[in-house]
């Protein structure tokens, strides 16, 4: 028999840690009618925290509710049809045809199906098209009963469409009241420009969430109910020693965990979690190789250096530099700029750290 792995890389409501207070932040700025701006940097769970509020809220059948991802939505058009597709399958799944013409009269919209038989909804929207797309799909949304709330996830990638998206979404927002708004995605210089642009249409329009790490003390207890509750054990030094390697970060939590609990027959013990992780850090190794092929000299010194020391409050320090055998400090700053906008490194508000932990374990093992 096929056992399945609870500690899953796609949300699953019966293996879901913690985020309690998150979850309830978010839904009570929706009972109060007020949008969320949701950031963290990648892969600490906020894709998981807004599908873990929302299956509460569908359960508890008060609110409608939408996630829209845009992370492949590389233009207005993209965004618009995605929308469109959502509402037309929640609402008219019975008779898609007839949804299109209720739903968005006067447009240019048609079904595909994909090799397996189902349906999407595609659009031909001219740019004077997006409005009136948006006002029927909105107008639509606004006269239900329920509350309707919209989650766009990736949300940064609208700053880059050549439209000006910003400024269409905004004054179709501004005058919704029941339909309301989460905007989330990784904390860059994108999203804050966004929100935080005085000039920018979204300027302070949401209440702003940024999401930490899971407590340490609730995960640890959430990795060693887990294996219980399947039939197998943790010893608790081993689920120190992951939490240590991965750092707390969720991502990296799960997938060790995941690792831990498929290679483990009834009982996890210290010794075989170390053995796990190396083969997974030696399975990764020529994937992270080529990483660090890609750089300059004088970057992958900087990343090697950021790496050995985990966190880095002043780079451009001459003893920083000269212990890591760095060139001089504009020449090292340049690196460490480019560094960051290939989001190797991150700027967190302590200091510089390596964006991906596992490559960080990788650099410190075999630097
Ligand atoms: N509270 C949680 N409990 C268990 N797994 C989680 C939790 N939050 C996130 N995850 C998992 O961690 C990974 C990263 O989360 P994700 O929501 O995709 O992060 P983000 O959207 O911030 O990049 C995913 O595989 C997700 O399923
Ligand atoms: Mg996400």
């Amino acid at each position: 028999m096929k056992e399945i792995n609870p500690f899953s890389l796609t949300y699953n409501p019966e293996y879901f840690c913690d985020r309690e207070a998150q979850t309830t932040q978010l839904t009570n700025n929706l009972a109060n009618g007020l949008n969320t701006l949701l950031h963290s940097p990648r892969r600490l769970g906020k894709t998981a925290l807004i599908l873990n509020t929302f299956n509460r809220l569908e359960q508890s059948k008060t609110c409608e509710t939408f996630y829209i991802d845009l992370f492949a939505a590389s233009k207005m058009q993209d965004l618009i049809g995605i929308l469109a597709d959502k509402v037309l399958k929640k609402y008219h799944s019975q008779n898609l045809m007839q949804g299109i013409k209720s739903l968005l009269k006067g447009i240019n919209a048609s079904l595909t199906f994909s090799p397996d038989g189902t349906p999407s909804l595609s659009l031909n929207l001219n740019e004077k098209q997006f409005d009136s797309t948006l006002a029927q799909l909105f107008d639509f949304l606004e006269s239900r009963k329920n509350p309707v709330v919209i989650a766009f996830d990736e949300f940064q990638e609208v700053a880059g469409y050549p439209e000006k998206a910003e400024a269409i979404l905004r004054t179709h927002i501004q005058q919704l009241s029941n339909v309301k708004f989460i905007f989330s995605g990784s904390t860059n210089h994108l999203l804050q420009e966004m929100f935080l642009g005085a000039k920018r249409p979204f300027y302070q329009s949401a209440e702003v969430m940024v999401l930490d790490k899971i407590d340490r003390n609730i995960y640890s207890e959430f990795i060693t109910s887990t294996f219980l509750k399947n039939g197998k054990k943790i010893n608790p030094e081993a689920v120190e020693y992951i939490l240590g390697f991965t750092d707390v970060y969720t991502y990296y939590t799960q997938l060790i965990c995941n690792q831990c609990f498929y290679n483990t027959d009834l009982n996890l013990e210290i010794d075989q979690t170390r053995q796990i992780i190396n083969n997974y850090l030696e399975s990764r190794k020529i994937d992270y190789l080529n990483i660090l092929n890609m750089l300059s000299e004088n970057q992958k010194k900087m990343v090697i250096a950021i790496a050995k020391d985990r966190l880095v409050e002043k780079p451009s320090a001459m003893e920083f530099l000269h212990r890591n055998n760095l060139p001089s400090a504009s020449s090292s700053l340049q690196a460490l700029k480019t560094l960051n906008d290939k989001e190797i490194i991150h700027k967190t508000i302590t200091g510089y750290k390596v964006y991906d932990v596992f490559f960080e374990r990788f650099l410190e093992k075999y630097f």
